[in-house]
């Protein structure tokens, strides 16, 4: 049991000893609406990469306030990563986004998730389609040697509004192709296993559009030079984004023959809100 050193003056008042309390060891803003963190990882956690789990703050009435998060670093980190928007009203990120190392913050260890490998049928080449803050779990499952194992191609695909907002995944992407001990995990070369294909929908960049648009009309697959689109037989996905973005991409994958998968029943793609509403 740990004391909970608390973020706001509110919960100051009467902070009780928690337990679940984790604490926070780093915070990096990478704009005015998204931030990631690291905190400690509880002794008894263990997790698939790919999964989620409830974390949060006291909430000014002193119980806990909750949400799903993704766990953004991989099983085998001695740490757990988290990469969250800051909404301003939001009951949770109005405060979570003023943590600071040294702050503790509520984790149940409690993981689960659908986007797991666990949940797919063999295959050659997987597909991560992130939006926004859904690029998180794949934040995971990029740093995973099973990723690796499994498949002979990865394709990230990211779209965000802005070109800021696709600022940690490309910088994550470009440590992973430099980490030493990833090359030494999973073995030399692993990371040229990686396509990287982000995208702006409401600022200029070098490659703009809805991935879903690109998808339909054939650019994605002329730009990475994958012939016959996405197929059942070789091909596999995880889909993370908003629920429009989620629906939109199942059709699409529906339409190149690929069904939906779970944990109970691997199939050929999982889909996982990257947030409700
Ligand atoms: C399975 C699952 C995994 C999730 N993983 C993450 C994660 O890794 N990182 C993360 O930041 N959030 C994640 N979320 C969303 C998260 O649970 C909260 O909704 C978010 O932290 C905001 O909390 P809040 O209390 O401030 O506002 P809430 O009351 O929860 O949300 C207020 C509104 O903000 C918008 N919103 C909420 N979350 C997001 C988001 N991530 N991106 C864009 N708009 C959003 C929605 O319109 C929502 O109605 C996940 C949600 C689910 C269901
Ligand atoms: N990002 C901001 O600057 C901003 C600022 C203030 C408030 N908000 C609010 O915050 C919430 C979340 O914003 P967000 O930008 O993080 O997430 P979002 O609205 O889900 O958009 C993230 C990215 O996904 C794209 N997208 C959305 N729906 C799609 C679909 N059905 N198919 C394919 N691509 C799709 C968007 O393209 P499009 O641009 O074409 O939609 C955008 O590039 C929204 O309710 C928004 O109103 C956002």
């Amino acid at each position: 049991m740990t004391e909970m050193r608390p973020v706001t003056e509110a919960a100051a008042i009467k902070a009780p000893t928690l337990p679940d309390a984790q604490t926070v060891t780093q915070v990096k803003h990478w704009t005015d609406r998204l931030f990631s963190f690291r905190v400690t990882r509880p002794a008894s956690l263990r997790f698939r990469s790919g999964e989620f789990v409830m974390i949060g703050l006291l909430g000014d009435n002193g119980k806990p306030l909750l949400r799903a998060y993704s766990i953004a670093s991989p099983a085998w980190d001695e740490e757990l990563e988290f990469y969250s928007i800051k909404v301003q009203d939001g009951p949770l990120t109005s405060k979570l986004q003023h943590i600071q190392p040294g702050n503790e913050i509520i984790l149940r260890p409690k993981p689960v998730g659908t986007l797991v490998h666990d949940a797919l049928l063999p295959g050659k080449r997987i597909w991560f389609f992130a939006t926004g803050t859904g690029f998180a779990p794949f934040a995971s499952l990029l740093r995973e040697p099973q990723t690796y194992e499994d498949y002979d191609e990865i394709v990230i695909t990211h779209t965000c509004r802005e070109v800021a907002e696709l600022e940690y995944g490309r910088q994550l992407i470009e440590q992973i192709r430099q980490d030493e001990l990833l090359a030494e995990l999973i073995g030399e070369g692993f990371a040229d296993k990686i396509r990287y294909y982000p995208t702006t929908t409401r600022e200029k960049s070098p490659r703009m559009g809805r991935i879903t648009e690109l998808l339909r009309d054939g650019t994605v697959f002329r730009d990475l030079g994958i012939e016959g689109g996405i197929k059942p037989e070789t091909d596999r996905a995880m889909v993370c984004g908003s629920l429009a973005f989620n629906h939109d991409i199942k059709a699409i994958l529906e339409d190149f023959g690929l069904t939906e998968g779970a944990n109970s029943d691997p199939r050929e793609f999982v889909i996982e809100k990257a947030f409700v509403g």
